[in-house]
């Protein structure tokens, strides 16, 4: 069945892992969005791997991995991955890697003003400084580099000049620095290209033929990180929500039948931005420590709270979620209380839908009893501490989705099926 995973919060919900879980069954591993802004780690029993661009399919032996148009590539860091994965022993070949050829680029000039936007601005994103918002703004004003231009050396050099043209001045004048030099430019990413284009195809046509396959569409980022869904301007600069795996992948044709929804048992976020539940002082020292709440690209820590249901509820609306998984369950292990969040509070009043903005916004909270054990060995859902079982099942209730899949460590066996009627 063809499948697509979205995170249901800010990102960092532990998708990489449950996407390395979900493969199995998978013949096509697609990322739609995004570029290494994200980190997806896979704790294999040889190594720890963390994914920016290549999808953690990858690992998987005849598998298809792609990169479909709506993703922003980083060329540096597209072949650092691949070197390491080789290095690895992984076989990375232009048969189990595809790249569209309508993906844009990254550019220097785009990582450089990323950093330098950040610092002038007074309302500052806390973006992971890779480019990704600038690249993406060159691509609606059309002057991004496609991987199509990229590979193809005139073309290449047409669309570079043009852009450092126009970028130079606004680099001396905006921001008091030197601008790039046509040639150093040219001259290293020429050859970066030339090792990019075995990979590079018409994903569309390539898989129009192989519609009987079965697709999983990894999502990167989270729901209220979305471009238009998200807590805007806090977000990234991409559609991270189920809806554009099709339109991001450029495989129209495919029907996407499970949309699956991660969400950690708790709540992260990163950079700047609203984040209602969010905790200070020894609960969140203990998350972070304990959950390794430490930004898998940039090492920034996680800001951390309560599990926020309201949110929750929205990201199952906005990505028409019909299955769950919960990850990073045996994190709450050691606490004695463990909170969650129904409603809000704005201004006394009790906010009932979904606020236009979550700024001044006060959660209302229930309070679970923690269940003081560890539970990443266990093997079955019944087998859980009943104050655990109690935490899911007010969960699935509340949100009225079913939890298939729960997270309980960070080994890649780590993870429990839990059945429909199971509770
Ligand atoms: P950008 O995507 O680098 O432009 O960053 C925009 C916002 O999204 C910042 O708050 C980042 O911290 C956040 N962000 C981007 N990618 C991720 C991710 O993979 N996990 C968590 N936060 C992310």
């Amino acid at each position: 069945m063809n499948t697509v995973l979205v995170g249901l919060q800010w990102g960092d919900e532990g998708k990489g892992k449950i996407i390395d879980y979900l493969c199995r069954d998978a013949d096509i591993i697609v990322r739609f969005q995004g570029g290494n802004n994200a980190g997806h780690t896979v704790i294999t029993n040889q190594k720890k791997f963390v994914f920016h661009l290549i999808p953690s399919g990858i690992l998987h032996k005849n598998k298809i991995c792609v990169i479909g148009q709506g993703v922003v590539v980083d060329p540096e860091v597209l072949l650092d991955e691949i070197e390491i994965l080789k290095k690895a022993g992984i076989s990375v070949t232009s048969k189990n890697l595809k790249i569209s050829n309508f993906c844009h680029i990254i550019m220097p000039y785009h990582r450089i003003i990323d950093s330098l936007r950040e610092q002038k601005r007074v309302q500052k994103i806390g973006t992971t400084k890779r480019g990704i918002g600038p690249c993406y703004k060159d691509r609606v004003s059309r002057c991004g580099i496609r991987m199509g231009d990229f590979i193809n050396k005139d073309s290449f050099a047409f669309k570079l000049k043009d852009n450092l043209r126009e970028k130079n001045p606004i680099f001396k004048d905006a921001y008091g620095q030197k601008g790039f030099k046509f040639n150093s430019v040219y001259n290293k990413y020429k050859k970066l290209a030339q090792k990019v284009k075995p990979f590079v195809c018409d994903i569309t046509d390539y898989f129009y033929k192989k519609q009987d396959k079965n697709f999983l569409f990894e999502g990167a980022q989270g729901t209220f990180l979305d471009i238009d869904a998200g807590t805007y301007p806090f977000v990234t600069s991409s559609s991270v929500v189920a809806s554009n795996a099709l339109l991001g992948s450029g495989l129209p044709f495919i029907n996407l039948k499970k949309r699956i929804g991660v969400a950690k048992a708790y709540t992260t976020r990163v950079g700047e931005g609203p984040f209602p539940t969010e905790l200070s002082g020894k609960i969140l020292d203990y998350l972070q420590e304990e959950g390794g709440e430490f930004g898998a690209t940039t090492g920034r820590p996680r800001r951390c709270g309560w599990l926020d249901l309201v949110l929750l509820k929205r990201a199952i609306k906005i990505n028409n979620i019909n299955t769950l998984i919960i990850t990073k369950l045996d994190v709450l292990g050691n606490l004695d209380k463990i909170k969650v969040c129904l409603k809000y509070k704005k201004n006394k009043k009790i906010v009932k839908n979904f606020p236009y903005s979550l700024e001044n916004i006060k959660p209302i909270y229930k309070e679970f009893k923690g269940w003081e054990k560890d539970i990443s060995k266990i093997k079955s859902f019944t087998k859980l501490p009943k104050k655990a079982k109690d935490y899911l099942n007010f969960m699935e209730k509340y949100l009225e989705v079913s939890i298939n899949f729960i997270s309980v460590g960070k080994d890649r066996e780590e993870i429990l099926k839990k059945r429909r009627r199971e509770s």
